[in-house]
């Protein structure tokens, strides 16, 4: 029964489109982040709905069994997913996307009589396996089902030019005949694609890629609004595609890297690759007690947070300690590397979480400037953002990122378990030189024995 006439449902949807612009906007500050995220969800509510009272459907119990299923699925994996395994979470739901506009697209095969609603099924199609395909490669990569590295293997790019030789022409044919046979095979050679894209891919590019597939499901939603004539896929699809694209290019600026030089780097055996081995050299351990009397007698100390401060849920404790240095009249701020920790705003949702004021959080941009001018560099688990690699060492898989200029500081404290280097796996020479002193142990540990040693002094 359709309840809506077609004014109210145009109406509507307008409504649900203003919700989506209104939480891209707020999810563009911590502030409003939340809200932003609340925002979103009434949008994608009042959508569900129009849709239901608007069109004549067929199959409600199974479309109701359908939404019944994977709310039950999804509801808990997002409530209880770690921080550190965002990313993988996004990857998953992204490709879930991809792979909806697709089966939309292939449903619709018999009811498209115009050229360009052909266009847009075969897009689609094409689009949203590619995505689909690409973005399971991306959790196995990140869960670590698979190795983290590149993975190449000889006509790798060969092998790539002729799917996409053979996508093309198989779209030719689907949207000259209709053909069912040869929709699903450009299906297969769409995950083929993606498969293809993502293999050459190392580590620490990966959740830029999954910036990139994210983007690509939104050009495949929004071709499947074409495909199913409704405005506010269109909308919404392009809303993703546009922000997916932008976010892909400020990840891959702050990691100083091309997004081609991210997807095709490692055929030209570019700087993917990394080397883990650790030298034996000596380095400067020092106790909380040491670093206490470095923090507690300083005028000026900028915290370092990293993907370590992350993983060991160290961020109240670093907190309360800048709170206790400020106690004592000593300027604390923290540094935000823009690809600190594992996916784009780690940092500041982190810091946030643990109540840490917005004044106090400083991108690299505005602190670079003041490490010269500050007593101590604390830098709690985290290693690349401030390896100065990046700038030294052409072919390492960092050079050209932007980094934290840590070494500029009087004295740098490095709080780490081990030896290990970070994400990009190299060695790190700031270990190493005289002003530096390293604290081992687990981030928030260590934070809590300084933080006592600090309160004692
Ligand atoms: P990393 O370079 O990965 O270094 C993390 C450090 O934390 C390691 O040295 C590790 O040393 C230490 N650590 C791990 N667990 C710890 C614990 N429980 N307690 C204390 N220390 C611990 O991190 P980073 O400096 O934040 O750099 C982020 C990396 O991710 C960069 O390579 C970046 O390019 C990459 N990446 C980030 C993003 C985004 S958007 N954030 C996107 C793509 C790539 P030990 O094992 O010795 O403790």
């Amino acid at each position: 029964m359709i309840l809506l006439s077609p004014a109210w449902t145009s109406l509507l949807y307008l409504a649900a489109s203003v919700c989506f612009i209104l939480a891209l906007r707020g999810l563009s500050s911590p502030r409003s982040a939340r809200r932003g995220n609340l925002i979103g969800a009434l949008g994608a509510v009042i959508a569900v709905v129009t849709v239901f009272l608007s069109v004549r459907l067929a199959n409600i119990p199974w479309i109701l069994a359908a939404i019944a299923v994977g709310s039950l699925v999804a509801a808990p994996v997002a409530r209880r997913v770690k921080m550190t395994q965002m990313p993988q979470l996004v990857a998953l739901f992204n490709g879930v996307g991809g792979g909806a506009a697709a089966l939309v697209a292939f449903l619709e095969l018999d009811h498209a009589p115009d050229p360009w609603l052909w266009l847009a099924i075969v897009f689609t199609l094409l689009v949203g396996a590619v995505s689909f395909a690409g973005s399971a490669v991306t959790f196995a990569k990140l869960q670590e089902l698979i190795t983290t590295r590149p993975i190449l293997f000889p006509g790798l790019p060969v092998l790539m030019a002729a799917v996409l030789v053979a996508a093309v022409a198989a779209a030719a044919v689907v949207m000259a005949t209709g053909s069912t046979a040869l929709a699903v095979a450009l299906l297969v050679l769409g995950l083929a694609a993606g498969t293809l894209l993502v293999l050459p891919v190392g580590g620490a590019d990966v959740p830029i890629v999954i910036s990139l597939l994210n983007a690509f499901t939104g050009l495949a939603v929004a071709a499947s609004g074409v495909v199913l004539g409704n405005v506010l896929l269109v909308v919404a699809g392009t809303l993703v595609g546009a922000s997916g694209t932008i976010l892909t290019r400020a990840m891959a600026a702050a990691m100083g890297r091309s997004v081609a030089g991210i997807l095709f780097g490692a055929f030209r055996g570019g700087s993917t690759a990394g080397s883990t081995v650790v030298s034996e050299r000596p380095v400067r351990s020092s106790s909380p007690e040491d670093v206490a009397v470095l923090l507690g007698y300083a005028q000026h100390v900028i915290i370092v947070p990293g993907y370590g401060l992350a993983v060991a849920q160290g961020q109240h404790t670093a907190a309360e300690l800048a709170q206790a240095l400020e106690a004592r009249g000593i300027t604390v701020e923290f540094a935000i590397h823009p690809v600190a920790g594992r996916m784009p705003g780690h940092m500041n949702v982190l810091l946030a979480e643990a109540n840490v004021p917005y004044e106090s959080l400083k991108e690299m941009g505005e602190i670079n400037g003041e490490f010269k001018t500050a007593d101590v560099a604390l830098v709690v688990g985290a290693n690349d953002v401030v390896n100065p690699a990046a700038r030294t060492s052409p072919g390492s898989p960092i050079y050209g990122m932007p980094i934290l200029e840590v070494a500029a500081a009087r004295q740098v404290v490095f709080l780490k378990r081990s030896m290990r280097p970070g994400f990009a796996g190299i060695e790190n020479e700031l270990l190493y030189e005289p002003q530096t002193s390293l604290l081992f142990g687990d981030a928030k540990e260590s934070l809590a024995k300084v933080l006592g040693a600090v309160k004692a002094l």
